[in-house]
Parts: structure tokens; sequence; C-alpha cells
């Protein structure tokens, strides 16, 4: 018996354990999507294009998800992963497809999650950036484990906790890569189970919490002419060949007297800011980050930035009425409630919307689109193998 369409998708793949299936596209997140008998199939490091042979893996009322069991025939673009420990490791989704189709791939699937859960205009112009797609990381964090007298380094698995130990990682930047294989002799003795490492402008390193045998003090990057000071346990921008694009999209050519720079961290966007306003504002909850963004603003010589340093949810109703800049930069979570609808209130003439997370940048803009119009959108691929993508979006009061 044939079980009916409206059937849960869990009900009617109950009894299939394999199933053929054509990947028709990416969705965020990384994964292919196809359909099997009209239900939705995820397929984790497919391609469009793919022809596959499928384990179903999970079974959902709505969907299924599935591993591959033989690729029958390969999507155009897809190739043989460049790094050994892609497939164990979960830092990676996408080096099964060749460099160039994957920033199209994802800007498409960030563009259909904003068309379907912000009701993005689909005739919305999106500039792409892309910078190289190897060797680009500054910054990492690495998982601890421990086997006896030994350390075992590295990332996490898919979607587990086990460690894959690696002694290569080449999106890190060559300065950062080349620490990885001193690291098990090195964390021998360390009794922490997560290592944070970041590099700065002159290839010097900083760890993480303090380990013996590795340096751990203040890192130097130069963006734009701005001298940015950062350590290993601060939020910093990982990738060092598009930061100048970040800072040129976001902070763009706007003037005036006033701008806010909300979750500001070490003052990425303070700093540029505050060559274009008489005076900014930047609120970091993250003690070390706002230190460093006093600092910062301190040797760069720019006396016209405050820092606060808050929870914005604590601090967002100091915003006064319709301030004419505002940039905000969350977390993967977005806004949380209080901070979305007090920016809806006071209504900045201009806001600038940094996401890392399509998602929760779609739920937020479906409620900024209520008062505010698009007038810029970049998706910048700071994150090439991973299914990650960074947008910036210009958003103008509709009434200015
Ligand atoms: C995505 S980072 C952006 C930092 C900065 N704009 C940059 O480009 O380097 C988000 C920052 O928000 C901070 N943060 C997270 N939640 C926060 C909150 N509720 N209030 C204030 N800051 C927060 C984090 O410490 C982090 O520095």
């Amino acid at each position: 018996m044939t079980s009916k369409p409206h059937t849960p998708a869990a009900i009617r793949l109950a009894k299939i354990d394999e199933l053929e299936l054509d990947i028709e596209k990416l969705v965020a997140g990384g994964e292919g999507f196809g359909r099997y008998e009209g239900i939705p199939i995820f397929v984790p490091r497919s391609a469009p294009g793919d022809r596959l042979r499928v384990r179903v893996t999970e079974r959902r009322t709505d969907y299924g998800r599935g591993e591959i069991v033989e690729i029958l025939e390969p999507g155009p673009g897809r190739r043989q992963p460049p790094c050994s420990h892609f497939g164990n490791c979960g830092g990676c989704d996408l080096q099964h497809l060749e460099d160039g189709i994957q920033t199209e791939l994802k800007a498409e699937a960030v563009r259909e999650t904003l068309e379907r859960l912000a009701g993005l205009d689909s005739s919305q112009p999106v500039e792409v950036i892309a910078g190289r797609s190897w060797g680009y990381r500054l910054r990492t964090q690495l998982h601890i484990e421990r086997e006896e007298d030994r350390a075992v380094v590295g990332y996490h698995a898919r979607r587990s906790h086990t460690v894959v130990p690696v002694e290569t990682c080449p999106v890190l930047v060559p300065e950062l890569e080349a620490v990885l294989p001193r690291l098990p002799e090195v964390l021998a003795a360390a009794g922490s189970r997560r290592l944070d490492l970041a590099v700065g402008g002159d290839g010097s390193l900083s760890c993480a919490p303090k380990v013996e045998g590795l340096p751990h003090g203040e890192l130097s990057l130069e963006v734009e002419k701005l001298d940015y000071r950062y350590d290993a346990r601060c939020f910093f921008q990982v990738n060092m060949e598009l930061l100048p694009k970040l800072i040129e999209c976001t902070v763009g050519e706007a003037t005036g007297e006033q701008a806010f720079d909300l979750f500001s961290g070490v003052g990425f966007f303070s700093l540029p800011l505050a060559g274009r306003y008489d005076r900014v504002v930047a609120v970091e909850g993250e003690r070390i980050a706002a230190r460093y963004a006093r600092m910062n603003a301190r040797h760069n010589h720019l006396e016209n930035i405050e820092v606060v340093h808050r929870a914005v949810e604590s601090w967002v109703h100091q915003l006064p009425a319709a301030p004419e800049r505002v940039v905000v930069d969350p977390p993967r979570t977005g806004l949380s409630r209080p901070a979305r609808e007090r920016l809806l209130e006071r209504r900045p003439i201009r806001l600038t919307y940094v996401s890392c997370h399509p998602a929760a940048l779609a739920r937020d803009l479906k409620a900024l689109l209520t008062a505010y119009r698009v007038e810029e959108m970049t998706f910048i691929d700071l994150f090439p193998q991973t299914a990650h993508m960074e947008v910036v979006v210009q958003l103008v009061e509709k009434r200015a």
C-alpha cells in the first residue's frame, strides 16, 4: 500500500532504509536538498546535480535526512576533497565542491532563506564578495582529549564531541597551521579541554588559556591604516584578507554627528566609524573585548569613541530616539527580542546589520522590514570550505 502525500514524512520513510535521490540545490547550513516522492531530504556533503544512493538517517514530520552510500553520478563541480580530514572533521562542510562554485551556491542558499523567511524582495540586488579559498583564517578553536599521557588535539567531528586529531588544517593562515604538529606535545600536561589560537599581522601567535611553551600575549594587526590590538581570548573577525572589504561595506561612506556600534567587540567597526562621525558609542558585553576596544581607541588617537561595557539588552533603552546611525553585529543567535523591539521603537535613520547566521538575520529582518527598506546588501564569503556566509545589510528608515 502506498502512503498518501499528506501522511507525515516520518511514516512514509519508516520502512525505507535506502533510496535514490537527485540533489537539486544547496541550502543554508551547507546540506544538499532533494525530494523523494515529494518528501524533502537533506544530505550533508552532497552536490547539486549529484545522483546518489542515500541511507535514511533521520525521519521527521516534514522531512528526512540521509547520508551518502554511493555517488551514482557526480554533479558538476564535485571534486575530491583536498584535505584528508574532510569527512571526519566537523570544521568544513563544502570541500567536495570546487572553490569557484561554493560562493555562488552559498549565496543562492542565503538569498532563498531571506526571501522565504524574511519576505525579502527577490529582485533585491546583492553584491557577492569572495577572497582566497585557503589559508585565510587568523583564529581557530581546538579541542583537547586526554589519552593516558598523550593529548589528542583537533576539531570536533560533525554533530559529535569526539575529537578528530589534526596536524594540518589548510584553511588556517600558514603561521597558524604551522603550530598544529607541536600541540600534542605542548599540551600533554595541560588541564584545559579547549585551546583558542590567534595570530597577528606579523604572524606572531597568541593562545588562551595560558599554556607553557606557547605565547599568550597581545597581538596587533593593521587594517586600513588602523592598528587593532586583540588576543586569543576575544572575538576578532577571522578572514585576514577580507577585513578591509568587511569594513568598507559595513561602515560605508555615510558621515554625521553620532553613531552607535552595538556588539562592538574590540572596536573593529567603531574605529573606522570614528573617522566619519563626530562621536561613536561602542557597546560590548565581554570584559576583555571592551578593554581592548578602549585601548584601540586610545592608541589610534580616536578620542571621540566612548566604550560601554554592558550587555546590549540592558543598555539599549539609552539609545536616543531616531539616532543617525546604528551598526549591529550580534552573535549567531541574532538580536534578542528586547534589543530588536527597542531598535524598532527608537528607529535609527540608518541601521547596518552584520550577520553570520542567515536564519537569525531572516527572523530579525522580517520585523525590521516593517519600518526599513534595504538600501544595499552584500554577501561576503568570509569562511570558504564551510557553509557559513557573512551578510551585511544597509537599512534605511522608510520615512527618511
Ligand atoms: C560577532 S561579534 C562582533 C564583534 C565586532 N563587531 C567585530 O566585528 O569584531 C559579537 C560580539 O558581541 C559580543 N556580545 C555577545 N552578546 C552580547 C550582548 N548581549 N551584549 C553585548 N555584547 C554582546 C561578543 O562578545 C562579541 O564581541
